[in-house]
C-alpha cells in the first residue's frame, strides 16, 4: 500500500536525514542545572530575530503559551482572545486552570482585530471582571492561517495599551506571517510583550517551542516553565534540530504556501465548495450543498489522502516540508473528485 499524503497539520513533518544528524551531533548539557550551550545558542538566536532580550526554549507551544499567560495574566481576571483562537479551543482550557484566567471571547471578523476588541472591553465597574491582557495569533490558524498585518497588529497593541492591557503574541506560525507579508519578525514581536514561536510546524522540527519576551515578564519564566514540568536536560539534541529547522527550512516556507495557493486554485469553480484563499500553507474548504466534513475526510482517506474536519462544514488542508510537487498533484485529484456534493 502506498503512503497517504497527510495534509491533516504541518505538524506530521518527519525529521529529515540532515535534521537528524545535526540532532545526533548536538553539544550538549544539563539545561536545568547549569545550561546546555546548543539550547542557549537557538534561545539567543530567537530573541535576536524577534528583537526581544530573552527567549525561553520549551518542549512545546502549548506550554509556552501557558507561561506567557501566566506571565501576562493575574489570576481572576480575564483575557481577551479571539473566539476562534488556539489557547481558546485547543489548549483545554489551560488558562483558567494553570493561570487562573477568564476568557473574554472577541467575536467579529475571522481575526482579532482593534475595534472588535474596543467592543469587548467592559465599562469599569466593581461588580464586573477587571481584564489583565489580550491574546492574538498570528498566522490564525481557525481563519486558514491568515495574516494580521503590521498595522491591524499595531492597532491591536495601542488598542490593548489604551486599556493598560500588554498582548501575548501565539506565533506558532508567526514564521509563515512573515515570509509571506514581507514583515520582519522583530516588527510583529514588538507589538507584544511574550510571543510564542514554534519549531515542530513549518521548520519540521519534531517538538519545541520558545516564549520570546520584554525583561519584566520574562523574568519569572524560566521559574514557571520548571513549574509547569517543562524544565529539560540535554535538549540541546532537540535544539539542534531547532535549529535546523531555522536555518534550513525558513527559507524554503514559501514553498508551501505557493502550494497552497495552487491547491486553493484546484478547487476554486467546484460547485458546493466555498475556498478560503490562502495567505500561507492553510487551505479551509467550506462545504456549501450539503455535503459533510466527515465523509469528506473519509472519501479522501480511503483514496489515500488525510484531511482534517474543522468542523460540520468545512475541512482543513495543510502544506508542508513533506509535500512535493507529486504529492500535491495526487492531492489534487482525490480531493476534486471528495469535496463534490
Ligand atoms: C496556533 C497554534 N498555537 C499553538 C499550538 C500548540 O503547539 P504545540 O503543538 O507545540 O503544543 C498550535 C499547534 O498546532 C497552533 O496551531
Amino acid at each position: 500500500m502506498t503512503t497517504p499524503i497527510d495534509l491533516r497539520s504541518d505538524t506530521v513533518t518527519k525529521p529529515t536525514p540532515a535534521m537528524r544528524r545535526a540532532m545526533a551531533d548536538a553539544d550538549v548539557g544539563d539545561d536545568v542545572l547549569d545550561g546546555d550551550p546548543t539550547v542557549k545558542r537557538l534561545e539567543q538566536r530567537v530573541a535576536a530575530l524577534l528583537g526581544k532580550p530573552e527567549a525561553l526554549f520549551f518542549p512545546t507551544g502549548t506550554m509556552a503559551n501557558q507561561a506567557g499567560l501566566w506571565l501576562l495574566g493575574e489570576p481572576g481576571t480575564e483575557v481577551y482572545c479571539h473566539d476562534d483562537s488556539h489557547i481558546v479551543n485547543w489548549e483545554i482550557a489551560g488558562v483558567a486552570a494553570l493561570a487562573g484566567l477568564q476568557v473574554r471571547l472577541v467575536r467579529g471578523g475571522p481575526v482579532l482585530d482593534a475595534e472588535a476588541l474596543r467592543a469587548a472591553f467592559r465599562p469599569a465597574s466593581v461588580h464586573a471582571p477587571r481584564a489583565s491582557l489580550v491574546c492574538a495569533e498570528n498566522t490564525h490558524n481557525g481563519a486558514g492561517g491568515m495574516v494580521t498585518s503590521l498595522e491591524r497588529l499595531r492597532a491591536i497593541r495601542d488598542t490593548a495599551a489604551e486599556a493598560g492591557l500588554p498582548v501575548h503574541l501565539d506565533g506558532a506560525r508567526l514564521w509563515n506571517a512573515s515570509v509571506a507579508s514581507g514583515t520582519p519578525l522583530a516588527d510583529f514581536a514588538a507589538c507584544a510583550a511574550t510571543v510564542m514561536v514554534s519549531f515542530s510546524k513549518g521548520l519540521g522540527a519534531p517538538v519545541g517551542a520558545c516564549l520570546a519576551g520584554d525583561a519584566a515578564p520574562m523574568r519569572r519564566a524560566w521559574e514557571v516553565r520548571k513549574r509547569f514540568g517543562g524544565g529539560m536536560r540535554q535538549s540541546g539534541v532537540l535544539a539542534a534540530a531547532a535549529l535546523h529547522g531555522l536555518e534550513h527550512h525558513l527559507p524554503r516556507l514559501h514553498e508551501d504556501h505557493a502550494r497552497a495557493r495552487e491547491l486553493a486554485a484546484a478547487l476554486t469553480g467546484i460547485p458546493g465548495v466555498a475556498v478560503v484563499p490562502p495567505d500561507t500553507n492553510i487551505v479551509m474548504l467550506d462545504l456549501t450543498a450539503g455535503q459533510q466534513a466527515v465523509d469528506v475526510v473519509a472519501k479522501a482517506k480511503a483514496a489515500g489522502v488525510l484531511v482534517t474536519m474543522w468542523h460540520r462544514t468545512r475541512v482543513r488542508c495543510v502544506l508542508h516540508l513533506d509535500i512535493d510537487d507529486v504529492a500535491l498533484r495526487r492531492a489534487i485529484t482525490v480531493l476534486v473528485e471528495a469535496v463534490r456534493p
